[in-house]
């Protein structure tokens, strides 16, 4: 499925702040690396790198992140932050909710966010998002927000090893998007969102709350050093933590993934 998808496709159906200049790269390691240094080296903000095909992609916590040529959608933004490093849960929180919005608008798949930042259609992930940061001197310079979205697979194609947990747009819908209008609209939602994330985080919560997968939910929670906690999502706070009622009482969880939702 990579049909017309380069930089001439992206450019005509980009319409906002984000996505330009643009870097386009049939194939690449990880297009959160060139993001970064590209970050480093001045890029403005909304500077974009989209690539056909990542041969070393990253995910959380130092995972891989597999890729197929033309068959995913795979960026990485640039983005300067004027918001304290500690308010950077918000932009994931953010992050998590324009991919929602944007997959919704295109295809009508209820598509929900799982904390912090994995959408899922059908408890299914198609998307994952990898945010790093650039720090100078202590002080944020820059962070990179990477985005992965299944779109072409079928369910043959999906590697044995996610079969379970993973979906596609194509094995949801049977006509998935072309990737230059998801893209559009995905970095259009995330300009909109991300500008909530300074001005309006209150609004952003609620909104973020409504496309959540998990609130409400019991959930166990697993932290960076293999310790669990379980009990029952109950809202977002302030900065993107997910709070969460165990028996011993209220926990504010910040860097931690779900393993298990009931
Ligand atoms: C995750 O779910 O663990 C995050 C996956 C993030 C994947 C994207 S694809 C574009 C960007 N480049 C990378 O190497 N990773 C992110």
């Amino acid at each position: 499925m990579t049909g017309g998808f380069g930089a001439d496709a992206i450019r005509r159906c980009v319409r906002g702040r984000f996505g330009t200049p643009l870097r386009w790269l049939p194939e690449v390691g990880s297009t959160n690396d060139v993001a970064l240094r590209w970050a480093s080296d001045a890029a403005p903000e909304g500077a974009l790198v989209v690539a056909d095909h990542q041969t070393a992609g990253r995910g959380r916590w130092g995972r891989g992140w597999v890729s197929a040529p033309g068959q995913l959608l795979q960026f990485s933004l640039v983005l300067h932050p004027r918001v304290e490093p500690s308010a950077l849960g918000l932009l994931s929180i953010a992050a998590g909710l324009a991919c929602a919005d944007a997959i919704e608008d295109l295809t009508d798949l209820p598509a929900r966010v799982k904390w912090p930042n994995d959408v899922v259609i059908g408890g299914r992930k198609v998307a994952g998002i990898l945010i790093e940061t650039l720090f100078e001197s202590g002080v944020l310079k820059a962070a990179v927000l990477g985005m992965g979205i299944n779109i072409g697979w079928t369910r043959d194609d999906v590697p044995p090893e996610i079969a379970e947990r993973a979906t596609s747009l194509a094995i949801e819908t049977g006509r998935p998007p072309p990737r230059e209008e998801l893209l559009a609209s995905v970095l259009s939602a995330v300009e909109r969102r991300y500008a909530e994330v300074e001005a309006a985080p209150d609004l952003l919560l609620a909104f973020a709350t409504q496309r959540s997968d998990v609130i409400g939910r019991d959930v166990t929670i697993r932290f960076l050093d293999g310790a669990t906690l379980q009990g029952r999502a109950t809202r977002l706070l302030q900065r993107g933590e997910l709070e969460v009622e165990t028996e011993q009482g209220r926990r504010s969880v910040a860097i931690a993934e779900i393993e298990q939702l009931r």
